[in-house]
């Protein structure tokens, strides 16, 4: 009967994760501080990145929009800043659902 109680209490956890598809814009807001992604983008104001609400339009409605900025926040692509390339900041996780949130999160602004 306990065994049963604590499988039923994984399962309950197991579902609120999964069922938690809505955007977490708080964490999202978070972790981009955290990793001082706000020191280059803001968002809606241009400083040395584009800000996040125009990203977001930039990549409306293409259906690799996620895998992009996925590999763009994780894989240090090369980007020039004040007309010298440098690495891309990478994000301070590794945890994928935390990663998604904030890709899905900049999409939605
Ligand atoms: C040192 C400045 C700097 C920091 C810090 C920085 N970025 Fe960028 N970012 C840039 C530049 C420059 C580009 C390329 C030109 C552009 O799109 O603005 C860019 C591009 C992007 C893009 C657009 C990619 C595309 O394909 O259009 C996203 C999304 C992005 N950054 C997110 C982040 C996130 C998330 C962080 C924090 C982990 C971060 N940036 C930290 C400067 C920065």
């Amino acid at each position: 009967m306990k065994i049963l109680a604590s499988l039923m209490v994984a399962g309950g956890l197991m579902t609120a994760s999964f069922a938690n598809a809505a955007v977490d814009a708080d964490a999202a807001q978070a972790l981009l501080k955290k990793s001082d992604c706000f020191k280059c983008h803001a968002i809606d104001k241009k400083k040395d990145g584009t800000p996040y609400k125009e990203v977001a339009k930039k990549y409306k409605g293409k259906a690799d929009a996620e895998d992009k900025l996925t590999k763009h926040i994780t894989m240090k692509p090369m980007v020039e800043i004040d007309g010298k390339k440098e690495e891309h900041k990478d994000i301070k996780s590794k945890d994928p659902a935390e990663i998604k949130n904030v890709v899905q999160w900049i999409l939605s602004l």
